[in-house]
């Protein structure tokens, strides 16, 4: 039961929201679609639920074609089999959870005692065994996420929708949901389709990412490829490469190949950029950057990039650094070596390995 999308578009008055998209969701498969707002993620998803009409393209469930815009076939929301979890909960406070979550078996028309089955199983799988007779406006964000996603399964949707399920609740709150999610996607293997803007969420429970800008992919892979080897700097940026710099004057050096950074500073990567024509961009994840007191550094090392402290931040496990270097930039360090944390005003050396060291195209 997987997703199809084929040469996807749709327009609003003209823009295109959705541009020629072209992806496939296997079955089972959780497939991400990550991005900053506005790129169109909502967009796709609601042409897969058949909320939106695309302008072209064609759209799959599961084998069968429910959109096609060269045949005309547009099979309508209520027979797409799709379930949806909104970041708006969308749960109707003056009924009680298990009215709720029955409401999709009333419409169908099942029978009583199905329905009471059905709505007893399901709420045991999402741990909301206890609440069927509460009110719904008596819980918590949390709890009512929950109850939504009980009543997109109820029907035993061949695929499940979230579009940023997790974005109302607090921090806390959304870690352990979205490890829930997860255990009960995977559990009932249903193929997912999961919107967020979120890097960490994406990481954390795709099986791939598709990382989208202005209505198209940039690049889909699993979580671990696309952490390692984002292809360009757009999709880098997107994943926690905070330190992206233009980069110039490549060259071989040694087993590395050398750039050359404003104000002055020279970075050695272990990998030759795939392309060194155009534009390039050396990227660095703040996590692989250590940071010493200037003195104390080793001097011949290898990327030894010379700054000063313009911030430290205690985060529980590390310091998050914020470090001038000569010519104005200002690169993000988090260091977990707490017992050896500098401060701020001091002179510092940050070093990073070649290989953490990425050259990329725009
Ligand atoms: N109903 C609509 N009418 C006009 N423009 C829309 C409509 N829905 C979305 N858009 C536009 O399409 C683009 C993509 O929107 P959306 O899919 O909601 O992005 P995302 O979910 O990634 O934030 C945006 O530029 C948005 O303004
Ligand atoms: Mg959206």
């Amino acid at each position: 039961m997987g997703i199809e999308l084929v040469k996807l578009r749709k327009t609003f008055n003209g823009h295109a929201a959705i541009e020629c998209l072209d992806v496939s969701v296997g079955a089972g498969e959780m497939l991400v679609l990550l991005g900053p707002s506005g790129c169109g993620k909502t967009t796709t998803m609601r042409c897969v639920a058949g909320l939106e009409n695309p302008d072209s393209g064609r759209v799959e469930i599961g084998g069968r074609t429910v959109f096609d815009d060269r045949t005309g076939v547009n099979v309508p929301i209520n027979q797409r089999n799709t379930g949806m979890v909104f970041q708006s909960y969308a749960i109707w406070p003056h009924m009680t959870v298990a009215e709720n979550v029955a409401f999709p078996l009333v419409m169908a028309r099942c029978s009583r005692g199905e329905i009471d089955a059905r709505v007893k199983e399901i709420l045991s799988l999402v741990g909301l065994d206890g609440f069927a007779d509460r009110g719904a406006s008596y819980m918590s964000g949390g709890q009512m996420q929950r109850v939504a996603l009980a009543r997109s399964l109820v029907s035993r949707p061949a695929v499940l929708l979230f579009d940023e399920p997790l974005s109302n609740l607090d921090a806390r709150l959304r870690d352990h949901l979205r490890v829930q999610l997860r255990e009960i996607q995977t559990r009932l293997a249903i193929t997912s389709v999961y919107v967020t803007h979120d890097q960490r969420e994406a990481l954390a429970v795709a099986d791939r990412i598709a990382v989208m800008r202005r209505g198209s992919i940039l690049q889909i892979d699993d979580p671990v490829s696309i952490y390692t080897n984002p292809r360009t700097r757009t999709v880098a940026d997107f994943l926690g490469y905070s330190n992206i710099f233009p980069a110039s004057e490549g060259r071989v050096a040694g087993a590395g190949f050398e750039v050359a950074l404003a104000g002055g500073h020279r970075l050695v990567a272990s990998r030759a950029p795939a392309s060194p024509a155009g534009a390039l961009f050396a990227c660095v994840r703040p996590e692989d950057l250590r940071v010493r007191a200037a003195e104390t550094s080793a001097r011949c090392a290898v990327n030894a990039i010379a700054g000063e402290v313009l911030l430290g931040s205690f985060m529980g496990n590390y310091i998050q650094y914020r470090v001038r270097v000569a010519g104005g930039a200002v690169w993000d360090a988090f260091d977990p070596d707490i017992a050896n944390r500098v401060a701020i005003g001091e002179r510092v050396t940050m070093e990073v390995p070649p290989e953490n060291v990425l050259l990329l195209p725009e």
